[in-house]
Parts: C-alpha cells; structure tokens; sequence
C-alpha cells in the first residue's frame, strides 16, 4: 500500500470538476447519441452510432442518468427515456439477447429508470431481461452461461463479466417478491467464487464445463493476456461482483473474494495505479492500459467499503480516491476536439498471441464501460448515491 501513497487522493473540488467536466461532455453530444447508441469502443477516440444491439449499449444510458442526476437536467431525463423504449422494444423482441449481459444493459437503462421515476414500462423491460437471463441458467454445472447455446460444448463456459448480471436477478426478486431470481444469481455467485479464482488473488475470466455431466474441466482467458494471467478488467469484475452480492445476500464468501481480488490487484499496478490491460504485463512493455478496470475496480471498492469495520473500509476507500485521483489526471477527456469520450486509456480487446482476440478492438482508445464507471466512481465520492445495480 505504502507505494501507492505517491498519489494524493482526489479533493472533493476536483471530484466536483469532474462530475462537471463529464456532464458537459455528455450534454454536448447528447443530440447524436439519444436515437443511436455509443459504439462499445472509440475509434481515434471518437465513438460511432450504432443501433441497440450491443451488450454495452445501457453504459451510455446509465451515464445518461447519473449526469441527470447530478445536474437535474430534463434533456438528459427525456434522452434516457427514449433509450428505455428502446430497451423495452429490445427485450420485447428478442433482439440480440441470447447472451447473459441482460444486468450490464437494464439495470443501468430500464432499473434506473424505475428506482428515478417509477416508470412502469421500465420495470416490465427488466422483468423481461431478468427473465431472459434465467433461461441460461444450467443445473449441470450450476452456473448462467454467457451465451444461450446449452449444447455447446465450446461455448459450455461461464464468465467472471456474469457477476455484474446478478443484481438485476435480486432486484427482480425484490420487485416481484419471487425468490427464483435471487436463488438462481446465489448460486451462480457460489459456482463462480469456487472455479474461477486461483489461489494467489488472481481470477481467470472464463470456466468452461463438461456439457453432459457439468463437471469443471479449465479455466482460459478470452480478452487477457493469457489463459493462466490475470485480465485486468476481469479481475476488477472479481472485485466489484462480490461487493454487489454481499449488498444483497450478506454471504460472507463475498467479502473472501473481494479481499483476496482487491489484495492481488494492488500488487500488480504500476505506479501511476492505471494497470496495463492484463495485470501480469510488466511496467516498460508496450501494451495498452486500461482505465476501465480501474473506474471498476474503485466502484467496487467503494461499495464494499459500505459493508466492512472503519479502518478496513478507510483502507479501501483511501485506495479508492487515490485511483481516481489518477484518472482525472492522467484519463479524463478535457478537450471535445480531441475526444467524444469521457475518459482515455481503456482498452476493450487487445490481441495476443495466447489469446482468443482475432484482432485490436479499441486498444488505447475510449471504453463505453469506462466511461460509465468514471462517472459511477466521481458520483459516488460525491454523495451516498443510491445505485442502479
Ligand atoms: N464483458 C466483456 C468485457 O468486459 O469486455
């Protein structure tokens, strides 16, 4: 920890200048992005406009809202309205659905829209979605699948990116008093803790099972650097994902997980606390950071710091304030010439020889996510923000 000290936390007048600076960015480009979507990536660090059929499109929706709720501006309110249709309409149809990333998309859209405004078609939307999410539960194996392919021994794999699904299914439950949604989102936490993190902290991004009998046959990396490193942005879904679950069960595995992913993601930063894309990259190599996992891995901190004794949860939140500290330094966009994004250095998938990337895709470059989750993270220093998840 002593090394992190090197970087002062963030003051609560830059917490506020960044809350502004994103607000302002996001109302300058909220005519093009209120139809269209966000590509998940910038290219030259300009998003293009795609249609809702991503399973990052409820990022920009959700930063939608979380600048609403900072300024009280009802063209942001009325923008995220029509995504929310949009979002219904999605669900409704079927479209681009049949993977498990129904929690990224609604509970950032159609949940916050319901728990701001009570809009009842946007609580119908994530109903859906929770439901859709349930059909890739697998009793052999005990885990939600990440895309609808049951016979699939290939794509037989849950992902350590499924626990941020999860607080949709307890949030269903909670909304619909049905406990299936809660039971099914327990035990694919329970599944994931066991398989998917090793022994040093370190966390695989996916498992994949046996399609007959659900017996674990390995762990492998689809984005990381390699299948037995440690992707930076997975490993900080490993740390936020049981933070979101303790907020909703109270199992103590989570606080387990949470300790032992934060402790192994501390160790391997570089000093300026912005990891390269995969943790086991070493400091002077020329590969790509990735500032998302950071904006993540703060969020998750920040969340757990709710539920642990002071002096663990000052620990964590001093960690906390000193990452985004670093983001506003050294990631957040200033100038609209340079950039419609909000914030620098993400990095969505970086290939390597070892792992299952075809290509670059938004290497160096603006991340949908992290974006969201700089705001999420700003937002969150600023006041006790009651979260969408
Ligand atoms: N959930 C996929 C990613 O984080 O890139």
């Amino acid at each position: 920890m002593q090394e992190h000290k090197k970087i002062p936390q963030i003051t609560e007048e830059e917490i506020r200048e960044g809350i502004n600076q994103c607000s302002r960015q996001i109302l300058r480009i909220l005519p093009e992005f209120t139809d269209k979507f966000q590509t998940a990536a910038s290219k030259n660090l300009f998003y293009g406009k795609i249609d809702n059929t991503d399973w990052t499109n409820g990022f920009w929706t959700g930063e939608l809202w979380l600048a609403y709720e900072y300024s009280k501006d009802d063209s942001l309110k009325e923008a995220a309205m029509i995504q929310c249709n949009s979002f219904y309409e999605r669900i409704l149809n079927k479209i681009a659905v049949d993977h498990h990333d129904m929690g990224f998309l609604y509970s950032l859209s159609c949940v916050a829209a319901y728990k701001l405004t009570g809009n009842e078609k946007a609580k119908d939307a994530a109903i859906m979605a929770a439901d859709n999410l349930l059909t890739m539960y697998r009793t052999k194996g005990e885990f939600i699948q990440s895309v609808n392919m049951p016979d699939n021994q290939e794509e037989y794999r849950l992902i350590v990116d499924c626990l941020m699904n999860l607080p949709l299914l307890y949030w269903a439950s909670e909304v619909t008093g049905d406990d299936k949604y809660k039971n099914i989102a327990i035990t694919h936490f329970e599944t994931t803790s066991k398989v998917i993190m090793r022994e040093d902290g370190s966390a695989a991004q996916a498992v994949l099972f046996d399609v007959n009998t659900g017996e674990y046959l390995r762990q492998y990396t689809r984005q990381g650097y390699s299948d037995d490193s440690s992707w930076s942005r997975g490993q900080a879904w490993a740390i936020y994902g049981p933070a979101l679950t303790y907020k909703y069960t109270g199992i103590k595995e989570c606080k387990d997980m949470f300790r032992k992913a934060t402790d192994y993601y501390m160790k391997h930063l570089p000093e300026d606390m912005i990891p390269y894309f995969d943790l086991t990259i070493i400091e002077g190599d020329d590969w790509p950071r990735d500032s998302s996992a950071a904006a993540i891995a703060v969020c998750g901190m920040l969340e757990m710091a709710k539920h642990l004794e002071q002096e663990e949860a000052e620990y964590y939140t001093d960690i906390a304030k000193r990452i985004v500290k670093s983001l506003y330094d050294n990631c957040m966009v200033r100038d609209p010439e340079l950039s419609n994004g909000l914030l620098l250095h993400g990095t969505y998938c970086c290939y390597t020889p070892y792992n299952l990337m075809t290509g670059d895709n938004g290497r160096d470059e603006c991340c949908s996510f992290g974006d969201y989750f700089y705001l999420e993270a700003l937002t969150r220093l600023m006041c006790d923000w009651k979260m969408y998840w």
